[in-house]
């Protein structure tokens, strides 16, 4: 490992806003804050927001900086990408602000049923093959109902047609409120709102080859869900390989569709 990521792996270990709680310990012990983040982390009951495969956090400091009446914690597996947004914040002396280390599929040891108010996930691989894998599908959606207090919001920040349309189907097929829906953001926002004022690393390089961003606002409930007919004929994308992180560079992508 090169010593600039063992030197923010150390960082990451020292930063008093990141948790970090190794999956072998929660089998004998329940994580210490799991429905006690108001009383004991942040010392306040303001309503609590999670961003899921943070990075780098951009929203979760992004946001922190703008609802200073709000929590957030950003949640990640890759520490030395967290270590981004852990040390501006610790630097700024954000006190709303902090960063789980762990597993997403891992939430509901970490958070009781109810303890969340929201839900950001910002572009996270649209797992065109696996539905149980996928952040919007309907497992994870189910898991999400389970942890937002009532009428709690999942918005989901993508560049990907085929995570956008899957969700919006998902959304109908199962009665879920959408509140908000748009295919393009920048084109019918503009700026001055944190939904295209907060730009993350990997929407910078999406935007950077021409893909516009989409955006979905929903509310999941309780009711139990079910995967919907028809998502296998969603078309994929198709500058993407099927296998993780691959992207295709500009000059490959003839095809690109961003309709
Ligand atoms: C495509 S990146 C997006 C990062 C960031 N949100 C952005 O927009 O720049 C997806 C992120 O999700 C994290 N991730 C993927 N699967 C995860 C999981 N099961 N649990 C926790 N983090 C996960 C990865 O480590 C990675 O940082």
């Amino acid at each position: 490992m090169g010593k600039n990521k063992l030197r923010k792996f150390a960082e990451v270990e020292a930063n008093p806003l990141v948790l970090q709680y190794p999956f072998g310990r929660l089998s004998t012990e329940q994580f210490p804050l799991r429905g006690r983040w108001g009383a004991d982390f942040f010392h306040n009951d303001n309503p609590i927001v999670l961003e899921l495969g943070c990075g780098k956090g951009e929203y979760t400091v992004g946001l922190g900086r703008h609802f200073a009446d709000r929590n957030f914690i950003g949640i990640d597996i890759k520490g030395a990408r967290i270590w981004s947004g852990a040390t501006q914040a610790l630097r700024d002396g954000m006190t709303n602000v902090a960063f789980l280390r762990t597993s997403i599929e891992l939430l509901e040891h970490f958070f009781a049923p109810g303890e969340v108010s929201e839900i950001w996930i910002t572009f996270p691989d649209p797992q065109m093959r696996k539905a149980s894998k996928r952040l919007t599908g309907t497992r994870m959606m189910a898991m999400y109902g389970r942890l937002l207090a009532e009428g709690g919001k999942v918005h989901l920040k993508s560049d990907s047609p085929f995570l956008y349309e899957y969700t919006s189907l998902m959304a109908r097929h199962n009665g879920l409120t959408v509140e908000q829906c748009c295919d393009d953001i920048y084109g019918t926002y503009g700026t001055g709102t944190p939904l295209t004022d907060i730009r993350t690393h990997y929407e910078q390089q999406w935007l950077d080859r021409g893909l516009t961003i989409k955006y979905i606002r929903l509310v999941p409930g309780t009711t139990s869900l079910e995967e919907p007919p028809g998502a296998e004929d969603i078309p994929l994308d198709t500058y993407r390989s099927y296998s993780r992180g691959y992207i295709q560079m500009p000059d490959q992508m003839p095809e690109i569709n961003n309709e």
